[in-house]
């Protein structure tokens, strides 16, 4: 694989800018007149996130020539709004005790506050949505929330089941994390004015790109870093997410590793050795080699999503983020 994380960097760098008029644009909509719903909100939001779902609205408007900044910077913190609320959900359903490489919000606050201000923020982000005032948009936006919950809904109905089959496992990952990435470029493309033709090209990317980003959080969770990461190793399997590098070591491993794994996918105890167990078995199977291939080939088709068009700066970066998906370590 070849690295390419200087383009990414310089595609962070060139539009630092345009996020950071996103970044105000999100706290001048955090004004709720309860204290603890900023409190709890804010907390979250300046925890850091990478941003690149706003990022990618930001480079496909620029791509379709849209220069409608006001639109861009509103349509950037509802995507960010929309993704902030699956985080506070997503922790909840998870158990997670670190997220950004800090408590997440459940463990400073509770459950129920961290479940009420994801309620709060996906609502925020529709009725920003709302003030843009194009039926185009509404629908996009509200479809796309409606899809992350039945994703959520649908890996949360195969938890713990061994025989989860790619295909069901493909459809969680489009329906959870996916759609929201290709609506965020979908988003852009829209608020840029642009052709069906284009609308069509940066929804395909951005299916792809996302499909390859959860593959690659997913492998990651088995092989990353842990302080990098800035979430802890191993958590999906404690949790009994049945994921790709997963589903392949369990469709090639003997039948005594899978008696093993499925004494360690029930259990409540849970060590840092079964974890290595674990992690020198995908290895000897192949099977995180497997799964990042898997995301490399998304990212591939993703970057031919754009073939009609020209080639410029923006399509390079799109390209770049292609890449930077894959490789990325956190
Ligand atoms: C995390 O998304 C949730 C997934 C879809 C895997 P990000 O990796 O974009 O999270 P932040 O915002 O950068 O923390
Ligand atoms: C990410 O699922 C999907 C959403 C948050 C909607 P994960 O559970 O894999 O995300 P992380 O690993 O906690 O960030
Ligand atoms: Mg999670
Ligand atoms: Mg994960």
């Amino acid at each position: 694989m070849i690295q390419n994380m200087v383009e990414m960097d310089q595609v962070w760098s060139e539009h630092k800018a345009l996020l950071s008029e996103v970044e105000a644009e999100i706290r001048k909509a955090l004004r709720s007149e309860v204290e603890l719903v900023n409190k709890v909100a804010q907390y979250i939001i300046d925890s850091g996130g990478k941003r690149i779902r706003p990022l990618l609205l930001i480079i496909s408007a620029h791509l379709c020539d849209g220069i409608d900044k006001s639109f861009i910077n509103m349509g950037g913190s509802i995507v960010e709004f929309i993704h902030t609320a699956t985080l506070l959900h997503d922790d909840v359903i998870d158990n997670a005790e670190i997220r950004r490489g800090i408590s997440p919000a459940r463990v400073l606050w509770g459950n129920q506050a961290s479940i009420l201000v994801g309620d709060y923020l996906y609502t925020l982000a529709l009725s920003l949505t709302v003030k843009i005032d194009k039926v185009e948009i509404n629908t996009l936006l509200a479809d796309t929330c409606l899809r992350m919950a039945e994703g959520e809904m649908l890996q949360l109905n195969h938890n713990n089941d061994l025989n989860l089959s790619e295909k069901t496992y493909l459809q969680i990952i489009e329906y959870k994390t996916a759609s929201l990435i290709s609506t965020s470029c979908l988003f852009g493309a829209i608020i840029a004015d642009a052709p069906d033709a284009e609308k069509e090209a940066l929804k395909a990317y951005g299916k792809n790109i996302g499909m390859a980003f959860q593959v690659a959080d997913d492998t990651l969770d088995y092989m990353a870093d842990n302080d990098r990461l800035g979430k802890s190793l191993g958590e999906d399997l404690k949790e009994g997410k049945i994921t790709l590098p997963l589903i392949h070591l369990l469709r090639n491993c003997k039948d005594s590793e899978r008696i093993w794994i499925e004494k360690l996918i029930g259990s409540e105890h849970f060590f840092p050795a079964d974890l290595k167990k674990m992690i020198d078995l995908m290895t000897a199977y192949g099977s995180t080699r497997y799964a990042l291939k898997y995301a490399q080939d998304f990212s591939d088709t993703a970057k031919k999503d754009l073939a009609s068009f020209t080639d410029s700066r923006h399509r390079q970066s799109l390209f770049a983020i292609a890449d930077y998906v894959v490789q990325r370590d956190h």
